[in-house]
Order: structure tokens, then sequence, then C-alpha cells
């Protein structure tokens, strides 16, 4: 299939770019590289410096390369950044986004697979959390997610868009060569290895107060090379889905530093911190109905192997890609 992949420069974008070169896809990536790195381009990829914002060269590129599908990840995706500046993510993560459907509508396009998030589910009633629960978002982030989702389905109605919106959960771990890069790193593992590097002091836990087993909070960790085997299998699917990715097994924080020593062999210091605000004690995904309509099985997403790959792969990259752009 010819594939357009938006913020494939980026951590997961980057990942499953690559897994779709290598099952002989034809792959053009879009970024703007305002997150991403031109050094994680996928090779066997092409590359188009292209901002969602514009309009008229996303219609150029849509035209010219005519792909069968989108997969689209570019967004703002820092939360905490999201209380401070809600029309960032409003803009890039629904009015950008319209771009791309718009530019999908014009040339033709009538597939998207859509990186969604737990996000859009807020505090959840219950845990694990399935598809159909509540949707309150905590941030304009979430907030942002779900508009996009609501969007796509009038899309779908009006114009025949087929969509699958995936709700990740928590990405991480490395492969291929490609790992995580996100400036500031607001995600619990690379922060946990940075510091296991000494690139950090320490590790601030926010809050050993919650309601679960060891007091800190609770999340789900899906290996990126997992969360690729989803978005292929989504892009076969036909009726119009929301998925929850995530494999239902949550690991707390405290859990993740202590498997992140066994792993890396360091200690690693920790100063505990205030809550955040809007910060769910658990967020686990029940990924049942992935699993049962596309056959969908997370291979890499035990927490030893997610360390143990985004370990070596910090070894191997310790700065990283650079800053971004390069
Ligand atoms: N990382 C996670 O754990 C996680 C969890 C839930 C959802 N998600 C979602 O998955 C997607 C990918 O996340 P990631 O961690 O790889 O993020 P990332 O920041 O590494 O990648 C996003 C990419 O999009 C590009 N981009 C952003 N705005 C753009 C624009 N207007 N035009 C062109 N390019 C633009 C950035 O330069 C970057 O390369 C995002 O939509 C994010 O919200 C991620």
């Amino acid at each position: 299939m010819r594939i357009l992949v938006t913020g494939g420069a980026g951590y997961i974008g980057s990942v499953v770019g690559k897994s779709l070169v290598e099952d002989g896809h034809r792959v053009v990536v879009i970024d703007n590289l305002q997150a991403g790195h031109r050094e994680a381009v996928p090779k066997g990829a092409e590359f188009v410096l292209c901002d969602l914002a514009d309009l008229q060269l996303l219609q150029n590129v849509t035209k010219r390369y005519a792909p069968e599908a989108v997969i689209h990840f570019a967004a703002e995706a820092l939360v905490g950044e999201s209380m401070k500046d809600p029309t960032k993510f409003f803009r890039d993560n629904v009015s950008n986004g319209v771009n791309l459907l718009d530019a999908m509508v014009t040339a033709g396009v009538n597939k998207i697979v859509f990186s969604s998030s737990a996000a859009t589910y807020g505090e959840p009633k219950r845990i694990p959390i399935q598809e159909d629960d509540a949707t309150v978002p905590t941030n304009p982030y979430g907030e942002s997610k779900l508009a996009f989702e609501k969007i796509l389905r009038w899309y779908r109605e009006i114009h025949g868009i087929d969509y699958v919106a995936l709700r990740y959960f928590n990405a991480a771990g490395a492969a291929g060569g490609l790992g995580e890069d996100h400036r500031p790193e607001t995600h619990l593992i690379p922060i946990v290895l940075m510091a296991a590097l000494g690139q950090f002091d320490s590790v601030t836990i926010n809050g050993d107060d919650y309601d679960t087993p060891d007091g800190t909070c609770v999340r789900d960790y899906t290996h990126v090379l997992d969360l690729a085997s989803a978005h292929i299998l989504a892009l076969q699917q036909t009726p119009s889905r929301v998925y929850n990715i995530g494999t239902g097994k949550g690991h707390s924080i405290k859990e993740v530093i202590a498997a992140a020593e066994e792993v890396t062999g360091k200690t690693i210091p920790v100063k505990i911190g205030d809550r955040r605000p809007g910060d769910p004690a658990r967020l686990v995904a029940d990924g049942a109905r992935i699993q049962r309509e596309l056959n969908w099985k997370p291979e890499y997403s035990e927490l030893g192997v997610i360390l143990e790959t985004a370990w070596r792969w910090l070894l191997e990259h310790p700065d990283g890609y650079g800053p971004p752009g390069s």
C-alpha cells in the first residue's frame, strides 16, 4: 500500500514507519520537525518537510503521492503543557487535523488510522478501561484527541473516510535503532533510564499516597513494536472503530524503577513530590476488543523487554538524536 505517515519523524511514527517499509509498503513521511528528528525518519521512506497548518502544501503532497491510507501521529503531546497553552493543542491536534482530512477528501483518500490516547477517558470509573466507558478528559490534550475522534465520525458519515482510532496508553521501548527522545522528556521510562545514566540527579515520584498497592500511580506500558503491529492490522480494518491499545497489566512507578535498577544494574535516586492535578491513580486498558477483532497480540510488552530495549538505545544514543530537527 502507499501510506502517508504524519509525524513519522517522531518517536512512535518512526518505529511504525520502519515496520511499514519492512512490510513492503511505500511510505511517505510528513513532519515539520518541531519535535521530530530527521535521523529518525525510516530508511526507505520518502520525507517531505511539511507543517499540517499549510493546507496548500498538504494538498499538493497528498495529490502527488496519492496514498491509499494515512496514519496520523503528528500532534502536540505534552499533557502538562496543554494546561498552560490549550490553544496550541486545539490548533495542532484539531484544526491541523481537519486540514489533513480536507486534503484527504480532495485527493480521494478514504482511510485513516489515528493516534488517540487514554487521556480521552479522564479519571476512569473502572479498571481495566473499556472503549465504551465514559470519556471525560481532564486536560486540553485529552479533549483535543476526543474532539478529533468525533470529527472523524462525521468525515466518515459525510465523506466516506473510514477511520480507526487507536487509544494508546503508555508507549515505551525502542526498536531497530529508533528510540524515545522528547524534549523535554516527560515520560517515566526514559526519565528513569536517564537517571540511571546520571543524566538526572533523581526521579521525582509525583505522589506516593494514591489508592494503589504501593501508593504510586499505575500505568499500562506497550512496546512500540506492538503498537506498530496494531497499526498494520488497523490498516486492514474497514468498519470504523475505536480500540484501546494496552496489555491489561499495570505497573506502578515504584515497580518500574525497581525493574529499571535490575536491568541497568544502577541505583536510581528517588524524590517524592506533590501529586499532579488530573493524574488518575490507575490507567489500565482492557485490550480485549482489538485482540478479538483484529487478532492483535502484544509480543514485546513485558516490562523487562521494554526496559532492556530502551536502555540499550540510550546507551547507544546518550544524547538522543540531538535537538529537534536534527
Ligand atoms: N508517546 C505516548 O506514550 C503516547 C500515548 C498516547 C498517545 N500518543 C499520541 O501518539 C502520537 C505520537 O506520539 P509520539 O510520542 O511519537 O510524539 P512525538 O512528539 O515524538 O511525535 C510527533 C511528531 O509530530 C510532528 N508534528 C507535530 N505537529 C506537527 C505539524 N503541525 N505538522 C507536521 N508535523 C508535526 C512532530 O515534529 C513529531 O515528529 C501523538 O499523536 C500522541 O499524542 C502518544
